[in-house]
């Protein structure tokens, strides 16, 4: 069959440039302009797997991505905080699923993902929307309500959580890499709105992501677009360190003051306070997370004629309109996250290759859970990001994938037409197809 749509799709996917999507001819002359400016000229953000997870002296053998630190901090002490191991008289629980960060974000070095999962689960009223569970603790005596997240551990027998019957929707959740996240955070809403924008365009209409506004929990009242989670469920680094804190470690914090349960806490609230340096430990996350570089390619794989082949066919049958393969952050100096964050110079004006478009998608393997967004979400995902790929060996949010050819076989809805097209490639196309997806 003659794949007419080639070319137009290659154009479609050129990189994006200023935070902007641009086409063939605007990328001429946008790259004269550029030239004339080369102090504006955007450069490659670092990359590396560079904060490798040591017991003695955690994060000595660290480098960041020349992220200033503030006045008495250094990367190494950030790497360390994310690696602390707690117990409860550090805060850790009622409830809770693992002892530290790094504990879950490790593979191949902190920061990284992980075969963790973590369950979510809740149910849908008569209209079909979709309602958050109420789990019976300690016999009946207490609950726990508000949030779809169950921790599978507890500090004491008493707080232990089950899945009630009646919450029949239910799922599983892999870890997420968060290498390079701070260039993530450095991407403008705008570019974030312009990929949507352009995808109906793309794709005959059949792809649109959607860009949802979530509150940006270190500014009251302030939102701004989700970018983080498989639902995009926060916006920011900060916010995320401090809901990650809550609903991973049960330590509370400045951002997530409360425990979910009283059962079984001996500690008083927030268990997160300022170091000498001024600094809570999710300040250090987020420094920490900020300071990755991003997940570095398998550079000997990559350069292979047969994995470059197999980059320009995801780039042409269409994967590439969600897993963009090119996005440029804001300038430094950019104010983001509702005024609380200034995009410094290590972050901002960086080529990134995340493989994502960050919006939500619905690919037909929806896990039917409703978080920030609108109840049109409950089957909708975040693109996976491609990048560091090689580090999973198990794919797609449920962790069910046990191959790339499943994998891709499983998208559906929204990407229908591009797995049609991937079933039509031959068996040596396919093959250079994986040669690419395993050198990311
Ligand atoms: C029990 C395992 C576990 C622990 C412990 C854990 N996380 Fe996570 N992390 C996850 C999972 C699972 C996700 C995906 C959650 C989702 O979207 O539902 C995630 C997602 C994230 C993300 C979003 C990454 C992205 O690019 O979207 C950040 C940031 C993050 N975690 C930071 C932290 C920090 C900081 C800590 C320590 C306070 C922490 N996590 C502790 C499992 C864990
Ligand atoms: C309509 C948008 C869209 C298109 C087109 C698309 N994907 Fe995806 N992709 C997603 C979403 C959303 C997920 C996450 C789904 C999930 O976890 O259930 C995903 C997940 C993946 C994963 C799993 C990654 C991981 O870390 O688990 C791989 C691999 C992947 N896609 C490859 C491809 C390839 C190859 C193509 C082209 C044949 C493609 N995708 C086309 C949206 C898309």
């Amino acid at each position: 069959m003659p794949r007419q749509w080639n070319w137009a799709v290659t154009v479609g996917v050129l990189p994006l440039i200023c935070g902007s999507i641009i086409s063939a001819s605007d990328f001429a002359a946008h790259a004269n302009e550029v030239a004339q400016d080369s102090a504006a000229k955007p450069t490659e953000a670092p990359a590396g797997f560079d904060t490798p997870t040591l017991a003695q002296k955690a994060g000595s053998k660290s480098s960041s991505n020349g992220i200033a630190e503030p006045a008495g901090d250094s990367f190494a002490l950030d790497q360390q905080i994310y690696e602390t191991v707690h117990d409860v008289s550090t805060g850790l629980g009622p409830v809770y699923n693992a002892r530290s960060c790094a504990e879950c974000h490790q593979n191949p070095v902190s920061g990284g993902a992980s075969q963790f999962t973590e369950l979510r689960i809740g149910h849908r009223d008569i209209s079909g929307n979709f309602v958050n569970p109420t789990i019976p603790i300690n016999d009946g005596a207490a609950s726990i309500g508000g949030r779809s997240i169950v921790n599978d551990r507890a500090v004491v027998p008493e707080a232990q959580e089950h899945i009630p019957a009646s919450e029949d929707v239910r799922t599983l959740r892999a870890t997420l890499n968060t290498l390079g996240d701070g260039f993530v955070e450095a991407i403008d809403d705008n570019t974030l709105r312009a990929i949507a924008a352009r995808q109906p365009l793309l794709s005959g209409g059949r792809i649109q992501g959607e860009a949802i506004e979530v509150p940006v929990l270190e500014a009251p009242g302030q939102t701004r677009i989700g970018r983080f989670g498989w639902k995009d469920q926060q916006s920011t680094v900060l916010s995320f360190a401090g809901d990650a804190y809550l609903n991973e470690m049960g330590v509370t914090n400045r951002l997530r003051p409360k425990d979910v349960t009283s059962v079984g806490k001996s500690t008083h609230d927030p268990e997160d306070v300022p170091d000498s340096l001024g600094l809570a430990d999710i300040d250090h996350f987020a420094q920490f997370i900020r300071g990755t570089k991003v997940p570095p390619r398998d550079e000997k794989l990559a350069a292979t004629s047969v994995a470059k082949a197999g980059e320009r066919l995801f780039a042409s049958i269409g994967c590439g309109t969600c897993h963009v393969s090119s996005i440029t952050t804001a300038r430094p100096g950019t104010i983001i996250n509702g005024g609380m964050y200034t995009v410094p110079v290590a972050l901002g004006n960086k080529i990134i290759h995340p493989y994502s478009d960050f919006l939500l998608h619905d690919v037909d393997t929806g896990d039917g859970i409703v978080q920030a967004g609108p109840q049109d979400t409950a089957d909708k995902l975040r693109t996976a990001a491609l990048w560091g790929l090689r580090m999973r060996p198990r794919y797609m949010h449920d962790l069910k994938s046990l191959t790339l050819q499943n994998a891709i076989d499983r998208h559906g809805g929204e990407a229908e037409h591009v797995t049609h097209r991937f079933r039509e490639l031959s068996r040596e196309e396919k093959q250079q197809l994986f040669s690419f997806l395993e050198s990311l």
